[in-house]
């Protein structure tokens, strides 16, 4: 299982990778808005320097023409940039385009099993539905995972699940239950990863045996 870093944040993606855990990283409007530097390009060819592996940056034109000519541009930024395009009528049309011309291309804002089925004819790698803002509804958005993991399976399609609109560590142990490529998680979330009460607890009696066996040596 892959796991991607879902933000622009260079420090946070810098130590990840560091420790293994980045793959890649996807951002989007409203991450790179957090981070507020306005040179958006320079921040995703660092980040692919960092990683070394699959960065996507969204497009932000509404209609096809403008999605394509910006999805160009995204993808002469680095060798390992994704498009990542809104699964809208019009972005489906970019995707395609995008997809024939050897751009790879990352679907995004993926609410429905109909919606992953169309962007899995478009040819693009990756799709991304955003489990958590489905959960934030009473909808169910790992159910959804379910079924594109069964609907991909039963045609062979080659994108990619990336799990997307992470919040917590079940999402993380869901999407690998149910054989999802991808999960992209928030950099917050990887410390709950390793984080157990009882590593916690086994670790301090531990340490406080060595000690005593310390104070015998000394003593
Ligand atoms: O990967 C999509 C993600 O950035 C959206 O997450 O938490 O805003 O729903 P969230």
């Amino acid at each position: 299982m892959k796991f991607f870093i879902d933000s622009a944040d260079i420090a946070a993606i810098r130590e990840i990778k560091a420790m293994g855990m980045c793959d890649g990283v996807t951002t989007n409007p409203s991450l790179m808005a957090k981070e507020g530097r306005t040179d958006t390009d320079a921040v995703l060819k660092e980040i692919c320097t960092i990683v070394q592996g699959p960065v996507s940056g969204e497009v932000t034109a509404l209609e096809a023409a403008g999605m394509i000519s910006e999805g160009k541009r995204i993808a002469r930024i680095d060798d390992h940039m994704v498009v990542k395009v809104p699964t809208t009528y019009e972005g489906l049309k970019a995707m395609a385009a995008l997809a024939a011309e050897g751009i790879s291309v990352n679907a995004t804002l993926v609410f429905s099993v109909n919606q992953a089925l169309l962007v899995a004819k478009t040819g693009a790698d990756y799709v991304s539905p955003f489990v958590g803002r489905l959960d934030d509804v009473g909808e169910d958005g790992m159910a959804l995972i379910g079924d594109i993991v069964e609907v991909y399976d039963n045609y062979d399609y080659e994108t990619e699940i990336i799990v997307a609109s992470v919040r917590h560590p079940m999402h993380v142990v869901d999407s690998a239950l149910l054989g999802a490529h991808i999960a992209t998680i928030p950099p917050s979330v990887i410390p709950k990863l390793v984080a157990h009460p009882l590593t916690d607890k086994g670790l301090a009696a531990f340490m406080a045996d060595w000690k005593k066996l310390q104070g015998k040596q000394n003593g």
